[in-house]
């Protein structure tokens, strides 16, 4: 999604176009498609370089390295309203040339705006939502209103998700805004600034402060004012630190942040499992959690994929209802079923997607009170609004397609059974399970490799897994869909004959991920596709009669039932990985995707 940014110095900075680059090259991963900068100086003019396509490109030819001045903007814009454009591409300048603004979100009423702001004058170059906004903001500050003002009437008018960050060139100060968009307010020694989110803040400060829903920031280089944008009332917050270790946003010596991330999860894993079984307070929001009838865990994509395995996990192991549902669709497929006792689990590792917000919003507008969270990015929406929390302390993750947060996600899970579940067994393999991953990922990087290019020239692929299974290959089918651009679809084995079949001819590759506790209906499987000719690639605990009716073996370096999904899934990442990049395809920025979909 489109990311902004928003700085303001003590001084004149000569080198201020590198410095909005940098800051604006962490904010990449959030997907986009067009780049704008807009700087002020001392001569109080609005410099203002944008255009459609990717920052290197734009930077080097609209020479935006000479932009120099005291306050910053940037905007990285992925496209909802209005094609990808110079004239959509933001920040945007009111028709007075006096105002700048830059906003990321989904304003719904863009059109009727448009047409309001045209009728009384106001001239648009494009169509685009963020354009409205500034328009709408500018005729209020025209006509006297202040900045600060403005942007409250502006609110009121604006339908929709977004945030914002605008400044005038007259006045010494920017004002920001958050309303259902991520937006963080960094504190360095001569500069206050605001982000979408924090990578590019801690490129310059470790000190931050989340911003809620129904909030606006005044800030200019030394001082910050949080307000209430219903009431104006200044809202107390302390700062921040943000502790971790800052290079986890560099590549580092890998050639991509996926495959960097996908090395980090033994170390994430071990990580999370240290600190839920040493924390009170996580162990009681679990059994919080699971005192309850039944439970919902409800998110998108990944996340409900890694639910999915977290379901199978928590009803065999603790026997409870646990259901899940994408988040799209949980509010009309559930919402009249619903009851006070039931408890729900919101996950999101962005903590930022509308669809999982639509659900917490209609959740507490019924008054449903068994509300937790699991949620990687500290300070994020959902993270801020839902305190009853499960963290999974996967760090930053930057390649957009998730890899290190999802497998902490799925370990959280089945943690949390195998404690509720008073599963020595498991915890004590838990105890191993880095060890376990770093020799496979050792193992598999080149074997997956060899695998992609032998895979690349075909159109389709199906990954089949049965039981505890079936979640790892949903999440397989995604990440080549993401990353190859190839069709990749996920079915529970036993369904496949149920119409998929159709679709085998010679040589259609098939994947199957098997427990040895069901070998034998998967070799039933297996034989189902093997008659039709397809060909067979099965990942799974050595088992002679698998090998054998495979074409290809891929055997773990674990037999333990309830890792099978977790070595699975990340087989596929590293598959998918190669194939996007045998392709020719940047791993980090899938076309069209973004890390956090803030739109509807
Ligand atoms: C897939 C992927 C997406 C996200 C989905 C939900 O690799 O990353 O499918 O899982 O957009 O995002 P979060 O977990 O941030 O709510």
């Amino acid at each position: 999604m489109c990311g902004i940014f928003g700085i303001q110095f003590s001084e004149e900075k000569k080198d201020l176009g590198k410095i909005l680059k940098k800051a604006a090259e962490k904010l990449t991963y959030r997907g986009y498609d067009s780049v704008g900068f807009a700087t002020i100086g001392g001569d109080n003019k609005i410099d203002l370089r944008k255009d459609k396509g990717k920052i290197d490109k734009v930077y080097t030819e609209l020479k935006m390295e000479e932009m120099k001045g005291s306050r910053g903007i940037i905007q990285l814009r992925w496209a909802t309203f209005g094609i990808p454009s110079k004239e959509n591409a933001q920040p945007h300048l009111g028709c007075k040339g006096n105002l700048v603004s830059a906003h990321n979100g989904n304003i719904v009423n863009t059109t009727e705006l448009i047409k309001e702001l045209t009728d009384k004058g106001h001239i648009f170059t494009g169509e685009n939502d963020g354009e409205a906004l500034c328009h709408q903001v500018e005729d209020w500050t025209e006509k006297g209103d202040t900045l600060e003002k403005a942007v409250i009437k502006a609110n009121k008018k604006i339908d929709g998700h977004y945030a914002c960050v605008c400044t005038i060139k007259d006045i010494p100060y920017m004002v920001a805004v958050k309303q259902g968009s991520s937006l963080f307010l960094g504190k360095g020694d001569d500069f206050v600034c605001v982000s979408s989110d924090l990578p590019s803040i801690l490129e310059y400060t470790r000190e931050y402060i989340p911003l809620m829903d129904g909030e606006f920031v005044v800030f200019d280089d030394k001082k910050y004012e949080i307000k209430d944008l219903m009431t104006g009332d200044t809202i107390e917050r302390e700062p921040i630190k943000y502790d971790d270790d800052i290079h986890i946003a560099d590549k580092g010596e890998f050639p991509h942040y996926m495959l960097k991330e996908i090395y980090e999860q033994p170390s994430n894993i071990k990580e999370l499992l240290n600190f839920i079984l040493k924390n009170s307070e996580y162990q009681e929001n679990m059994k919080n959690l699971f005192s309850h009838e039944r439970v919902f865990i409800v998110g998108a994509g990944s996340s409900y994929n890694a639910s999915v395995t977290g379901s199978f996990y928590l009803q065999n192991l603790i026997n409870k209802t646990v259901i899940v549902s994408n988040a799209g669709e949980f509010i009309q497929r559930w919402g009249k079923v619903l009851n006070n006792d039931d408890a729900f689990l919101l996950i999101s590792q962005s903590g930022e997607t509308k669809d999982v917000m639509i659900v917490l919003d209609f959740l507490e507008n019924k008054g449903y009170e068994n509300i937790f969270s699991m949620v990687n990015v500290t300070g994020s929406t959902l993270h801020m609004r839902v305190p009853e929390r499960f963290p999974i302390l996967s760090n930053l993750e930057i390649g957009v397609a998730a890899t290190k947060t999802f497998i902490n996600q799925v370990v959280a899970f089945l943690t949390m059974a195998a404690v509720l579940g008073k599963r020595e067994d498991i915890l004590k393999e838990l105890s191993s399970l880095s060890e376990y991953i770093e020799e496979f990922i050792k193992k598999y990087d080149s074997e997956t490799k060899t695998l992609a290019k032998n895979l690349l020239n075909h159109s389709a692929f199906y990954f089949l897994g049965y039981g505890i299974s079936y979640g790892g290959v949903i999440e397989g089918a995604l990440k080549v869909k993401e990353l190859a651009y190839i069709p990749g679809e996920g079915f529970y084995s036993s369904e496949f004959k149920h119409g998929p079949l159709a679709l085998i001819s010679e040589d259609q590759p098939v994947v199957f991920l098997s427990s040895n506790e069901d070998s034998r209906i998967t070799v039933s499987h297996i034989n189902e596709i093997k008659v039709r000719k397809g060909k067979i690639y099965t990942i799974a605990p050595e088992n002679e009669k698998l090998r054998k009716e495979s074409d290809i073996f891929y055997p773990l370096n674990s037999d333990f039932y309830y890792f099978i999904p977790i070595f699975g899934v990340i087989f596929f990442q590293l598959l998918a990985y190669h194939m996007g990049v045998l392709k020719g395809e940047n791993p980090d920025t899938p076309r069209n995707l973004s890390k956090s979909i803030t739109v509807d």
